[in-house]
């Protein structure tokens, strides 16, 4: 009886084990999906600076397209130090202008990342106090953070 239980329960907790690990696998993207989904978020950081620069070109900015630009940018700010995992740089085998350096000098990259969040909390700031004057200082202090982490931590772009 004894023996019997201990059989079922080491069968049961080996289906266990297979079933976890399955599930795992099957949630656990590759590093080319993670790197692909990363430059994806980046072109939306990117795009919601476009939009709210096109709004102060305008002349006549929409304040509401404003303010949900700058907390998009602000949310996708916050993610953006989890969308470099090891094992996605260049050793991932598909293109990306993720430099080594991001590896190997972590802290200074967090640093840059928090430069950015700081930025882009008061941008969500300003445009939501629908101050036009004040978004645009803001808007070249959020590129700027942007131009930092780029200058250290990006291979430049061909057309560059
Ligand atoms: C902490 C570092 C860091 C900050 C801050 C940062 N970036 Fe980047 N960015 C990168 C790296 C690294 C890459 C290259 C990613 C790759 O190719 O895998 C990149 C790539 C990009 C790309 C190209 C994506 C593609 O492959 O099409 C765009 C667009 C971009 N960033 C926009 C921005 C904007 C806009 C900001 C500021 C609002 C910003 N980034 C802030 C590190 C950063």
């Amino acid at each position: 009886m004894r023996f019997r239980g201990r059989t079922i329960g080491f069968l049961l907790a080996g289906a266990m084990l297979m079933v976890s690990g399955g599930s795992v696998l099957a949630a656990d993207p590759t590093p080319a999906e993670i790197i692909k989904t990363r430059q994806d978020s980046l072109k939306a950081l990117g795009g919601a600076l476009k939009a709210m620069g096109d709004q102060l070109k305008s002349g006549m900015p929409d304040m509401t397209v404003m303010a949900d630009n700058a907390k998009k940018a602000d949310g996708l700010a916050k993610e953006l130090p989890t969308w470099f995992p090891k094992g996605t740089g260049e050793e991932a085998g598909v293109k990306t202008a993720a430099k080594p350096e991001i590896w190997t000098m972590p802290d200074d990259f967090k640093t840059d990342a928090a430069n950015l969040k700081t930025e882009a909390d008061k941008l969500v700031q300003v445009a939501a106090a629908g101050d036009a004057s004040a978004i645009g200082p803001q808007m070249q202090a959020t590129g700027k953070a942007c131009g930092a982490c780029h200058k250290e931590f990006r291979v430049p772009p061909p057309e560059h």
